[in-house]
């Protein structure tokens, strides 16, 4: 049975017009133009989508040592947190470093960004961005580098395929030339992430739930295999028992927790006695995004045994 699109691109490679086309199918001038811009505004592997690609081993040995961390969110970074990632890379120097998406913020980009912020920055974040994953490279220089797309990072190439399809085939524009793939030696992975092994998915994330912890739940039971995620900010772990046990690591975070675009409800309001004086509810600096929490993670993974998942801390 033909779907609605393809009658559509059918008519029109027969040579009606737009107008033509949608009376002959029953349809509006403005939904043909839909059916037809979805032929250009996809881009070719959308975020959070798609099959996810087994990696190879990063080493000989029998085990395998990985650290993650994601979103760092340029400029809005926690510079102490982040030198801290590139100290204990550089001290541990593990297999494998895995850079979990949002990279950079790119709120200029963001359909949120109505006040026009930061709409001339655009070029020193990706800088500072590349910056850091030059300095990820430096520290580790025998590590395989992988790096999944974060929502954030794909705002990018999202702006061109909505804004400026005409530029959209540009190399200059593809995330292997803005990100420094090529240059830094980073395996890209766009869509869904990529597995580890069999059983285990590394993804930036694309559930949210209001509780660290229900977001690891969430993106388990959406993939059904264990794995890692960011994008919640959170740090927390789920463990589903039964006869193969699998669970799900939310990894935190390594940008601000106090971003000034942030105007989280003060919902941590704490509760202070002083002496006999009645209880006075209160706020502080935490208070404003209390349930992010700056942190990494890493994995040991047995090469030779494809059954057991790796083990996170
Ligand atoms: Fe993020």
């Amino acid at each position: 049975m033909t779907s609605p699109r393809e009658a559509v691109l059918q008519l029109l490679a027969e040579g009606l017009n737009k107008t033509e086309t949608g009376k002959r199918l029953g349809l509006s001038r403005h939904q043909v133009r839909r059916l037809v811009a979805k032929d250009f505004d996809a881009p070719a592997i959308k975020w959070g989508h798609g099959a996810a690609k087994l990696v190879a081993p990063s080493t000989k040995e029998r085990t395998e040592l990985v650290v993650f961390g994601s979103d760092f969110h340029f400029p809005y970074h926690d510079r102490k947190a982040i030198e801290s990632f590139l100290w204990m890379i550089h001290k541990l120097q593990p297999h494998r470093v895995v850079l979990n998406g949002d990279i950079a913020d790119f709120f200029q980009l963001s359909r949120f960004n109505v006040s026009g912020d930061r709409i001339d920055k655009l070029q020193e974040e990706i800088d500072m961005a590349n910056e850091f994953r030059r300095l990820v490279r430096a520290k580790a220089p025998n590590s395989v580098l992988d790096e999944t797309l974060g929502n954030h990072d794909d705002r990018v190439v999202t702006y061109v395929h909505k804004n400026a399809q005409a530029l959209k085939s540009l190399r200059a524009l593809t995330r292997e030339e803005l990100f420094g793939y090529r240059e830094h030696d980073i395996q890209g992975h766009p869509g869904c992430g990529f597995l580890l092994r069999s059983g285990f998915l590394v993804k930036h994330g694309t559930m949210v739930r209001s509780e660290a912890g229900a977001s690891a739940k969430a993106e388990l039971q959406l993939s059904g295999i264990s794995g890692i995620s960011g994008h919640t900010h959170r740090l927390a772990r789920y463990v589903k028992g039964g006869y193969v046990q699998r669970e799900w690591l939310e990894q935190g975070c390594f940008c601000r927790l106090d971003p000034d675009y942030v105007t989280a409800p003060l919902t941590g309001a704490r509760v202070v006695r002083s002496g006999s004086s009645p209880p006075r509810r209160t706020t502080s600096s935490y208070t404003r995004c209390p349930t992010w929490t700056a942190s990494c993670a890493s994995a040991r993974r047995r090469i030779d045994q494809d059954n057991q998942n790796p083990s996170l801390d």
